[in-house]
């Protein structure tokens, strides 16, 4: 075990700069913050790595949320990669960005997809919240806000990695989804993310997601692996939500372009999402910190 801790170290250990943590300064905005509350649970999914599963889980997650009962909004908010549109066998023309236009309105950025998904394409303006002038940040949070009018869960597929950009996202959201493969390069970057994530957020509230697993002796070993690693270096606690099997039928649904939850329920990566869901709705009761509203004010510096 320490041996991997040690490996998981050096492999990650010297590659990373981080930058400097959120701007927490104003006690008046966070009194505003907090009278704000209330709203969506907001989840980032993100990956150390690319193209481990993201933004699958992500929008079966929304039809199994769906399933449930649950208003779900997606943001799309991989730029390098936003293919959430692709998934769904869809293509959007609007992003975010055309808020900024004093005619556009949310309804028209907020695409109603099929299998019930609704969700907004991120485009340039989430990538670069930051860098927007004070007018641009005001006009889309005063827009973006009502998303809290239209959903009871927002889901952030974020990008892979530990750039700027993505721990703007998982700082931002109340709740982090983790996903790693069981290969080991997976494994050193999702202990990036965490690394990454451990020293710029207040409120650590991450849990991992193992994609592609194959048997059960490999999820005890993965999350064994990642959650003491977490623990001992990190003093992060990190518990898994869930796994799902590698399953050729999730393969397929990529190319039919229909999501595994739609076309193929029973299927075993299927289930396993829908487990997942469960798990979130059902299990131990997270407490909206910050909400939607929240993530919004982090993201956009207000
Ligand atoms: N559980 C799974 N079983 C088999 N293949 C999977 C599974 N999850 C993801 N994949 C494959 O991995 C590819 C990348 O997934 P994607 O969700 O686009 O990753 P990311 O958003 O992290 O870049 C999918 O197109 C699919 O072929
Ligand atoms: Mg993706």
């Amino acid at each position: 075990m320490n041996d991997q801790a040690a490996n998981l170290r050096r492999l990650v250990g010297d590659k990373n700069t981080y930058p400097d943590p959120p701007n927490t300064q104003a006690t008046e905005k966070k009194t505003k913050q907090q009278a704000e509350s209330k709203g969506p649970r907001t989840i980032a999914i993100t990956s150390g790595k690319g193209g481990v599963g993201k933004t699958n889980l992500t929008v079966n997650l929304a039809i199994a949320l769906g399933n449930m009962g649950k208003r779900v909004i997606i943001i799309d908010a991989d730029m390098g990669m936003a293919n959430v549109d692709i998934l769904l066998g869809t293509s959007s023309r609007v992003n975010l960005m055309n808020l900024l236009d004093p005619d556009v309105a949310l309804e028209d950025v907020l695409l109603r997809g099929p299998y019930g998904v609704s969700y907004i394409s991120g485009g340039s303006g989430m990538e670069h919240a930051g860098e927007l002038s004070v007018t641009e940040r005001d006009i889309l949070f005063s827009k973006l806000e009502d998303c809290a009018d239209w959903a009871d869960i927002i889901l952030v597929d974020t990008g892979a990695g530990i750039g700027k950009n993505v721990l703007d996202f998982i700082v931002s959201a109340d709740e982090v989804l983790l996903v790693t493969t069981p290969e080991p390069t997976s494994l050193t970057d999702a202990y990036a993310v965490m690394k990454g994530y451990s020293k710029t957020t207040e409120n650590p509230n991450l849990k991992l997601i193992v994609n592609r697993v194959i048997d059960e002796p490999e999820i005890r070993e993965v999350v064994g692996t990642l959650s003491r690693t977490a623990e001992k270096f990190l003093k992060l606690n990190v518990e898994c939500l869930g796994y799902i099997y590698d399953d050729q039928m999730m393969v397929k649904s990529v190319r039919s372009q229909v999501p595994i939850l739609s076309g193929h329920p029973d299927a075993l990566a299927a289930r396993c999402i829908t487990s997942i869901a469960n798990g979130l709705v059902n299990g131990r009761q997270e407490k909206i910190k910050l909400g939607w509203r929240g993530f919004l004010r982090k993201l956009f510096r207000k």
